[in-house]
């Protein structure tokens, strides 16, 4: 049927009509927000790069996520911002450490909501790096110990779900043998299976404090060029264990969520990355886009290509445009 026959036209004369026929909702539940602990009190430290992004204190950090939970977002997800960095990170699995104490103050607070955190030892490291350096290489297989410990520090303060985001090989199967010989064969994997090594990550460097001393993270992250090895990442990490998969970063990725989406049946989350919202934040500052139409556009078409979650620093923002339609 071809036109003056057919008019596609005709079902997009009202909003009545487009919402009938509208094939991708946004939900609420499908979002999940990213939080940055830091230790102190009543810390509420704006992040330059990432405006209305803060460092948070536990009890402001708590504060925030009960905001989160009000506005119908199931899940957060935490990272570290540690005083002390080292070697190997070792402040990473500090059973008091600032993930481990913002874990139990918002499981003892909000026990409904979902607490992801993640798993990486770049923002514990004192060169920056992912993993141990070892002959001035990251190590892969000393590293998988000590995200080991970390996943276990994490899922002993009641994380709900790890996010290992290293990118070191074999470490989805080392972190579920280490929970599982703890009695902790409940806590979840969230694999940031396929993560790219991104310019769109420069924002949260900054704020996780977590750029590399030297060199960069190309040793371990994936090239951006590369879907087919994409494929190869998500078949390994389902192997081991994995209970969601994830894809990293979003936009410039799209065609590769809907192929992970294609081929595995695993939950996909896919992460709206630091530079993907400061962009969105700054052209908005200066008047060149309309923020909220561009965010919701950004996550719908996320959820098209076929993300079930959607990891973002605009969750809080967009759950309250969702709820006024
Ligand atoms: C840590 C980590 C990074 C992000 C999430 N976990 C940064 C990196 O790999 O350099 C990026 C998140 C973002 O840009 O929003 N490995
Ligand atoms: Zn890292």
């Amino acid at each position: 049927m071809f036109f003056p026959e057919y008019r596609p036209r005709r079902l997009r004369r009202s909003e009545a009509l487009r919402k009938m026929v509208r094939e991708t909702t946004l939900l609420v539940e499908d979002l999940i927000y990213p939080l940055f602990a830091v230790s102190g009190q009543k810390v509420r430290r704006e992040i330059s790069s990432m405006p209305g992004i803060r460092h948070l204190s536990t009890d402001c950090l708590v504060e925030e996520a009960a905001k989160a939970q009000a506005a119908g977002i199931p899940a957060v997800l935490l990272f570290g911002v540690p005083e002390h960095k080292d070697g190997e990170g070792s402040e990473a699995w500090n059973d008091a450490g600032i993930v481990q104490q913002a874990v139990s103050a918002i499981k003892r607070e909000l026990p409904e909501l979902v607490v992801i955190t993640d798993v990486c030892l770049c923002a514990y490291t004192d060169h920056g790096h992912c993993g141990v350096i070892r002959n001035g290489e990251v190590d892969n297989d000393a590293t998988l110990k000590l995200l080991s410990a970390m996943a276990l520090s994490h899922a002993r303060a009641g994380a709900d779900i790890v996010a290992p985001s290293d990118m070191m090989d074999g470490r989805v199967g080392a972190i579920r043998r280490t929970l599982d010989e703890n009695a902790l064969q409940n806590t979840a994997i969230m694999s940031y299976a396929i993560k790219y090594a991104s310019a769109y990550y420069g924002p949260f460097r900054e704020a996780a404090e977590s750029a590399p001393r030297f060199g960069d993270r190309r040793s371990y992250q994936m090239d951006p060029a590369n879907r087919r090895e994409a494929l190869r990442e998500a078949a390994l990490d389902v192997e081991e264990g994995a209970d969601f998969l994830m894809v990293k970063p979003a936009l410039a990725y799209l065609d590769v969520i809907r192929e992970i989406r294609e081929n595995f049946h695993l939950p996909l989350a896919a992460y709206n990355v630091s530079g993907e919202y400061s962009m969105v934040k700054a052209s908005a500052a200066n008047g060149w886009i309309d923020e909220r139409r561009v965010v919701l556009e950004n996550l719908t078409g996320i959820k098209r290509a076929g993300a079930d979650l959607i990891i973002s620093y605009h969750a809080l923002d967009a759950a309250s445009w969702l709820r006024d339609g």
